[in-house]
């Protein structure tokens, strides 16, 4: 049995995870609300918070699992806050030492990229292998509130970094148009909400890519797009137009992750296509790229909501799943963060 630790932003968060039947338990403390009132996440409180939140988890989690059933250890080395990520790496490596357990250093995105084979994984533990065979290679799109990328796996498991974004990041221009838009943080589900009732073809904002061959992102001009919108628009209008703002920003953010995907499906013979990070719960994104892996003949595979934000579980299950991980540092003793690791 894996226990794995997560603490790289503002979720402390443990998962278990068992290769012969899959996740067996997760425990996760939010910090949410505490960052709340600052707009956003202040390193030296997530930190702090850590630190208080990983002893009553670890309780939870032994009383689930007992100590001596768990085998291995792993720990989210990086990308995050470095303050945050040294407080998981200090308790795994006290876990360690205690228990007398070997710890591993998993990459956090690597751990996004592998997320959406945990249903794989549970529908038939035994088969993973094979079954996880049959649909390499694979592209994957990531798109969370740090990172946009799409990015290959391939039949050896090896990771390569297709594109990314060239300035923002798909939740970032969704967590700033909803500022602008004088919605909530985070974003993403505010701008969804409204969009729902809005009309998607009211405002044409402009497309959402770098150049048309490319396979890069840009975000930052249909961002400045919907400012100069509102710039326009007396506050009473933007008031009885909200929904409609949403859903043309929305469809906007949405058209470029989807066009994007499509062209990388084109250029490459994959078995499937897999969606993680935090913008993977968005609905239109899930329609629009399970109707896009279905007519190049590919499976879909999307990450389950409990497992596109900050999660142990994907730690857990990248630890055995992505063998590559594996070679960072079985020891464990000698492991550092690493607060800018990329995805590859
Ligand atoms: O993976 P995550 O926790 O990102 C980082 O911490 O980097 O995901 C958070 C991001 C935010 O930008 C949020 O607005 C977006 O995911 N998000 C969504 C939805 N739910 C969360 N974006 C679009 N639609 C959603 N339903």
């Amino acid at each position: 049995m894996i226990l794995a630790l997560e603490s790289s932003c503002d979720e402390t968060a443990l998962a278990v995870f068992d290769p012969t039947c899959g996740l067996v338990g997760e425990w996760v403390h939010s910090q949410i609300a505490l960052h709340e009132v600052y707009g956003g996440v202040v390193p030296d409180l997530a930190s702090r918070e850590h630190l208080k939140n990983f002893g009553p988890l670890l309780h939870r989690a032994v009383a689930a699992v007992p100590a001596a059933q768990v085998t291995q250890l792993a720990v989210t080395r990086g990308p995050g806050l470095a303050a945050c990520l040294a407080m998981g790496l200090a308790t795994a490596k006290s876990l360690s030492l205690a228990w007398g357990v070997p710890l591993v250093g998993v990459n956090h995105l690597r751990a996004h990229a592998f997320s959406p084979f945990i249903s794989l994984h549970a529908a038939d533990p035994a088969r993973f292998d094979a079954e996880m065979g049959k649909r390499l290679p694979h592209l994957g799109l990531l798109v969370s509130g740090g990172n946009t990328a799409l990015f290959s796996i391939d039949a050896q498991r090896r990771i390569r970094l297709l594109a990314s974004t060239l300035d923002d990041a798909a939740g970032e221009a969704l967590d700033k148009g909803s500022k602008l838009l004088g919605l909530g943080y985070p974003g993403g589900p505010q701008v969804e909400r409204l969009a729902r009732t809005g009309n998607a073809r009211a405002y044409a904002f402009p497309k959402a890519v770098a150049q048309r061959s490319s396979l890069d992102f840009s975000f930052s001009g249909l961002k400045t797009s919907l400012r100069y919108q509102l710039e326009k628009m007396p506050l009473a209008e933007v008031e009885g137009r909200r929904a409609d703002l949403c859903a043309s920003y929305q469809r906007a953010v949405v058209d470029a992750l989807v066009r994007k995907t499509r062209l990388a499906l084109e250029r490459g013979a994959y078995r499937s296509l897999g969606l993680s990070g935090g913008v993977a719960n968005n609905q239109l994104l899930q329609a629009e790229l399970e109707l896009v892996a279905r007519k190049q003949g590919v499976v879909f595979y999307r990450a389950l909501s409990q497992h596109t934000g900050d999660n142990a579980g994907m730690i857990a299950f990248a630890a055995w799943a992505d063998r590559e991980q594996g070679g960072v540092d079985a020891s464990g003793y000698a492991l550092e963060i690493s607060p800018s690791l990329p995805l590859a």
